[in-house]
């Protein structure tokens, strides 16, 4: 088991790539936070992930847009689990729109989660794993901060803020032993994606060279990857899994 006793909080994982990360992590031994701003899901989700993989689950209610928040989901993991190896920031939204149409609140809505919620949840984890010199971070950003694309101007921008802030992170955090990375996933099949309609994937899947949306477990795979043991020298890394979509 290569995450055997560890304890990770995932934000966002009631559903979608944050469960199936979730998921992975428990199936190799991990005591997992589900944590949501969907407490409902985010309870239902912890259940069956307990159930089916026989470790320590619990659901927190986190808005990761709020610090106060952030800092109760930190406090909330350490007194079930006395200690906190892993940290994935995953929860995100989009609200996409032509920047000439894209109104003030859909920007400062998408910047606030996607970007403030990764500080949030980073600041409030890093005192306890600076103190234990040890701990994993992954951010989930997205292959349009890296190409960019039209109509989601707050959603690209929040991601390649995310890739800026994965990097001095793991510059900040190095000397104590916390590595940060990113993983920069292509499309992938999940509620995020389902609101497509056909023409737009078909558009898409003709710019991905391996021709298919991915799944979510080829994004948990990659994050297995990065907070286990088998990675002690990568940091401020971006790992692209995109089906080859940019290069
Ligand atoms: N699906 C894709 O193609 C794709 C591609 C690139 C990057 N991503 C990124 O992967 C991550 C997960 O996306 P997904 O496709 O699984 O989306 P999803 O919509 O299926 O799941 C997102 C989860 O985040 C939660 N959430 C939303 N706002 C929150 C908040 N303020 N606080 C806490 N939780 C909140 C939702 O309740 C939901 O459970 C996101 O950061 C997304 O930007 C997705």
């Amino acid at each position: 088991m290569k995450l055997y006793n560890k304890v990770a909080i995932v934000t966002g994982s009631a559903q979608g790539i944050g469960r199936s990360i979730a998921e992975i992590f428990a199936f190799e031994g991990a005591n997992i936070v589900v944590s949501d701003i969907n407490i409902n899901l985010a309870q239902q989700t912890a259940n069956e992930i307990k159930t089916q993989y026989h470790v320590e689950v619990i659901a927190v209610a986190s808005n990761v847009s709020k610090l106060e928040d952030c800092k109760n989901l930190v406090k909330t993991s350490l007194d079930k689990f006395n200690k906190i190896d892993i940290l994935v920031n995953n929860a995100g939204i989009t609200k996409d729109n032509l920047v000439l149409k894209m109104s003030e609140f859909d920007w400062d809505s998408v910047i606030a989660v996607n970007l403030k919620g990764v500080f949030n949840c980073t600041k409030a984890v890093s005192r306890i794993m600076l103190k234990r010199r040890e701990g994993k971070i992954v951010n989930i950003a997205s292959v349009v901060a890296q190409m960019g694309n039209p109509g989601q101007v707050n959603y690209s921008a929040s991601k390649g803020g995310i890739i800026a802030m994965t990097k001095t992170c793991a510059r900040e955090f190095a000397e104590r032993n916390v590595l940060v990375n990113a993983i920069a996933p292509g499309f992938i099949k999940t509620a995020m994606t389902e609101k497509l309609t056909t023409a737009q994937r078909h558009a898409m899947i003709s710019a991905v060279p391996l021709a298919k949306f991915g799944d979510a477990s080829d994004i948990a795979k990659a994050a297995l990857f990065l907070v286990s043991d088998d990675n002690t020298y990568i940091t401020g890394h971006i790992l692209a899994v995109n089906g080859g979509m940019y290069m």
